[in-house]
């Protein structure tokens, strides 16, 4: 039997029709709101957030096909079975035009209507499904690359998670695929069809946290106008993926562990117990032990969490995947950027294996989108790779030799000599009288000067500064 708590709405002015066919729904297992009249009926509407409404569609006041228009008009994509009576098939027609579901016409038979609202209501949970599942799906976490025995181990530990029913744990430092493993069992299981949700525990308050996983009944808190469904029972039949488990507060990991206890829950403010069947898969990237130990996560949550642990190695402890993976990014960001990338460099490669990895795969996907969003295809070069991982590789072969106050001095001016020389396309004379060669900075430096400009010009430099000094001295004092 349904106890997912959904709301059907009978709308009928005969108090025995609505009698009879609420409590043939309610012995289908649906909640049923009551309504005399077209009014009466929107305020429900309203209120009470039905997932499906029986309309009739001979009323006095209102009609039912106003009613129906009415709500249209408020964008409600709930099924609405009009009720007719013999001679009103006309009306019936009409109706089906205005966007009503189906109709029943009076008497009806017990069957007839569990066949229409099953039917219904299946439409609308794949709607809903829908919805959340193109808002959910994300490309990025199709493909689990790799070869490492290390992967592979993991790999294989979640495909026979995948089977279960078991709460799974994901543990693994930041970036090293938590979120892709969720998704890949959920799709590796037979919830695959039913949706994923995934819930990030993190910076939500308690009280946020707790309507998006319960939901919420009409008038719980001030701003709860409307019934809200929480993920976990927009869930049913899928999995839902509790991000970040460790950063739960304690209040919430009470509530949470009785909904794993009892697979049982009631919407914030409500009263009325929902089942639904979900598979959770939790991941953190704390340590879980420790933060019992302390006693900042309770022991018995923890484990209901801990049924399988699945343990995702950080990628510098196992670098045969560096070069697996940064092909396969380049693979996948060429075709979202249109670059036809085909090859790293060598040295780009050893670079790349040289790197510690502390952000994991996800730095490494980093680096590999900017390489190929800034670099030159087909080939990935060195020079396409973030400074950060090039000068980590340069560090233990190619440190700069540290060098003197003078020699560094030296190494700037030779530079803007250089530079005066080319200015001047070597013309020695023209450069020795460029501003940029000024006699301030050039006067200690003989050796320099008489290398770049020779002796005659270095002497004419040395006349011109001798000048400029007495000028100056003479100026100043
Ligand atoms: N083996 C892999 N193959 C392909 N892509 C991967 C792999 N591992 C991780 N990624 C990619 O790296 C990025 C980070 O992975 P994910 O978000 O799953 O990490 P996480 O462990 O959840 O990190 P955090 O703890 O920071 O949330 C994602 O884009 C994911 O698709
Ligand atoms: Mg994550």
């Amino acid at each position: 039997m349904t106890t997912l708590g959904e709301t059907i709405l009978v709308v009928d002015d005969d108090p025995y029709i609505q009698e009879a066919l609420g409590d043939r729904l309610e012995s289908l297992g649906y909640r049923v709101a009551r309504a005399s009249d077209g009014k009466q009926a929107l305020e429900l509407i309203d209120h009470q957030d039905p997932q499906m409404v029986f309309l009739d569609i001979e009323m006095p006041g209102m009609k039912g096909l106003d009613v129906l228009r009415e709500i249209r008009a408020r964008e409600k994509d709930f099924p609405v079975v009009m009720i007719t009576a013999y001679g009103s098939v006309d009306l019936a027609v009409e109706a089906m035009k205005e966007g009503a579901y189906d109709f029943i016409p009076k008497p009806f038979k017990a069957n007839h209507i569990a066949l229409v609202v099953e039917k219904a209501m299946e439409r609308q949970r794949l709607r809903r499904e829908k919805e959340v599942l193109s808002e959910e799906v994300d490309k990025r976490y199709r493909l689990v690359a790799g070869t490492s025995a290390k992967l592979n181990a993991a790999i294989s530990g979640a495909k026979k998670a995948a089977g279960s029913k078991s709460t799974i744990l994901l543990l693994g430092e930041s970036g090293t695929g938590k979120e892709l493993f969720a998704r890949a069992i959920h799709n590796w299981s037979e919830r695959k069809d039913r949706p994923f949700i995934a819930i990030n525990c993190v910076g939500l308050s308690k009280e946020l946290l707790e309507s998006e996983l319960f939901g919420y009944e009409k008038g719980a808190f001030t701003g709860a106008s409307q019934l809200k469904r929480g993920k976990i029972e927009i869930a049913n039949g899928g999995t839902v993926f509790l991000d970040e488990v460790g950063d739960i507060s304690e209040e919430l990991q009470a509530k949470l562990l009785r909904f794993l206890q009892e697979r049982e829950f009631e919407r914030v403010g409500g009263t009325q117990l929902i089942r639904v069947d979900v598979r959770i898969i939790a991941a953190t990237n704390r340590n879980l032990e420790a933060a019992v130990k302390e006693g900042r996560f309770r022991e018995d949550l923890y484990y209901r969490i801990n049924v399988v642990p699945i343990v995702l190695p950080p990628l510098r402890g196992r670098k045969e995947d560096v070069p697996v993976l940064a092909q396969f990014f380049m693979q996948r960001f060429s075709i979202e950027s249109k670059k036809s990338f085909t090859e790293i460099s060598q040295e780009a490669l050893e670079a790349l294996n040289a790197y510690d990895w502390p952000g994991n795969v996800r730095e490494l996907a980093n680096v590999i989108e900017r390489a190929v969003v800034l670099g030159q295809p087909p080939i990935i070069q060195i020079e396409d790779l973030s400074p950060g991982i090039v000068a980590a590789e340069g560090e233990i072969d190619n440190r700069p030799t540290p060098v003197s106050y003078h020699e560094s001095v030296d190494e700037y001016r030779r530079e803007v000599i250089v530079g005066a020389l080319a200015q001047t396309q070597g013309n020695r004379a023209a450069a020795a009288r460029l501003p940029s060669i000024s006699p301030e900075s050039f006067f200690p430096h003989q050796r320099v000067l008489r290398v770049a400009f020779g002796a005659e010009r270095h002497r004419e430099i040395v006349r011109r500064c001798k000048v400029i000094h007495i000028a100056r001295s003479h100026f100043s004092g």
